[in-house]
């Protein structure tokens, strides 16, 4: 991931709602826990990509690299975690079906969408209560490289659009520009007993 990504002030992480929300200093504590497993999938994931994408800058081989390992590389490190620990990516524009955002997810995205149209965003942690678990959202922001695979139709290598359609006939994750909200990744902690 973007280095900047993580120069988040935790201190400043948010709670979606009163209703959900989580006391401030337990919020701190879960949301700095969340942060550390969500980089270890985004450094795998990202530094993939990057090192694809130097081999290949048309990004054909990260895009075979992608719909290909993706899904497993997610498995592979959620399976270094304490067994209470989810970490997955979803969007509200989604390439795959399985990272399909539920209630929560979308909540939590609309909300962040609300800020950026209002100019009240950051890029900050948002710790979010779910029945007994807590969930860390980490937005993704799309950058150049980013739009390779997800930004206009028409910007998209051929190649690499024939191999995305390939795989996902109903991807929704083209159109996107530089600063819109991609999606996030997101850590879920259920207590232990
Ligand atoms: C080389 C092509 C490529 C590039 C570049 C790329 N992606 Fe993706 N992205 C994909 C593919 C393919 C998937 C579906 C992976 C899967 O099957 O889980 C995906 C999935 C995602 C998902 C999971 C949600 C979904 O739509 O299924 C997010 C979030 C995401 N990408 C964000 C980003 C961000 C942020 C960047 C830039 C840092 C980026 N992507 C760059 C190809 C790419």
């Amino acid at each position: 991931m973007k280095k900047s990504l993580f120069l988040i002030s935790l201190a400043a992480a948010t709670v979606l709602s009163a209703a959900e929300a989580v006391p401030a200093q337990d919020s701190k504590a879960v949301a700095m826990e969340g942060v550390k497993y969500i980089k270890m999938l985004g450094k795998e994931l990202k530094g993939n990509l990057v090192k694809y994408l130097k081999q290949d800058p048309t990004g054909l081989q990260a895009a075979y690299f992608c719909a290909k390992s993706a899904e497993d590389l997610t498995k592979k490190v959620n399976e270094k975690f304490p067994p209470n620990v989810l970490v997955r990516r979803t969007a509200l524009k989604y390439r795959n079906p399985k990272n399909k955002p539920d209630a929560t997810d979308r909540k939590v995205m609309e909300k962040m969408m609300a800020e950026m149209k209002a100019g009240t965003f950051k890029k900050k942690p948002m710790v979010v209560k779910v029945g007994e678990a807590k969930r860390v959202y980490v937005p993704l922001i799309a950058e150049k490289t980013c739009l390779k695979c997800h930004g206009p139709a028409d910007k998209i290598d051929p190649k690499v659009r024939e191999t995305i359609a390939k795989k996902y006939p109903n991807d929704m994750a083209t159109g996107f520009h530089e600063g819109d909200l991609r999606g996030v990744i997101v850590a879920e902690i259920t207590p232990q007993n």
